[in-house]
């Protein structure tokens, strides 16, 4: 039944979710807002605009700034994150995520990735990776940013499966939330707390490869 499988890209291809957070961390604290660990699995999935919104909103600043000035925070926050990005390298992988492709490739999946990162084409060129990844969904290109299921909904369709021959692999709330209302099977990367409403939840991509196995196997036996 499952033909394909589409991937979130930070926290679960590569582990970027840490660069983004001292990011943001770094911007925060320059306009004088305090943003903890806790605080950034929130921010996890969402867009540059809407990540600082939510920022500005814990602060209780979020009528401070006109849009002109956010553009400028905005700008400050990437081009931190952009260096941040420049000693990415094909070992930046996280574990198992190599093997999960290549099987994916030989046995003749379609494989997609649906980020809500402007700079995934960028991250996909450096960790070499190309090759595995038949489709780049354009965030922009989709009305809605997660958690709507736009994102996923749209790399089913440039794949060409329908979305129940999907699995979403995500390490964000509001990424399995996508995931689930674009009735796709959801594959939680993380802990069980943050993400129970995944189908299936692994604490890390360590076993990603086998996991998708034994989904796939299983939906071939129903
Ligand atoms: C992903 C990350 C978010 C990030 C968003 C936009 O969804 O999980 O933390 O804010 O992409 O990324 P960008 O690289 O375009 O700022
Ligand atoms: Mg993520």
């Amino acid at each position: 039944k499952f033909k394909g499988v589409i991937f979130d890209l930070d926290g679960v291809v590569t582990d970027t979710a840490e660069y983004h957070f001292i990011a943001w961390k770094d911007l925060a604290d320059r306009i004088g807002i305090d943003i903890d660990i806790e605080f950034n699995e929130t921010l996890k999935g969402i867009s540059r605009g809407e990540s600082l919104e939510r920022i500005l909103v814990k602060g209780n600043k979020q009528n401070d700034y006109t849009q002109e000035e956010k553009d400028k925070l905005l700008k400050i926050k990437n081009d931190y994150y952009l260096t941040l990005l420049e000693k990415l390298t094909p070992k930046d992988v996280m574990d198992n995520i190599h093997d999960t492709l290549e099987y994916l490739k030989e046995n003749n999946f379609k494989v997609a990735l649906a980020s809500a990162s402007k700079n995934a084409p960028l991250i996909i060129n450096k960790l070499e990776l190309n090759e595995f990844f038949d489709i780049i969904v354009d965030p922009t290109s989709v009305k809605a940013g997660k958690p709507s299921p736009d994102i996923f909904i749209e790399g089913a369709r440039l794949i060409g499966l329908e979305v129940n021959e999907c699995l979403g692999v995500e390490d964000s709330e509001a990424g399995v939330t996508s995931i689930n209302d674009a009735n796709m099977y959801s594959i939680g990367i993380g802990s069980e707390l943050n993400l129970k409403h995944a189908n299936i939840v692994i604490p890390s991509t360590s076993a990603l490869k086998n996991t998708i196995i034994s989904v796939v196997e299983s939906s071939l036996i129903e």
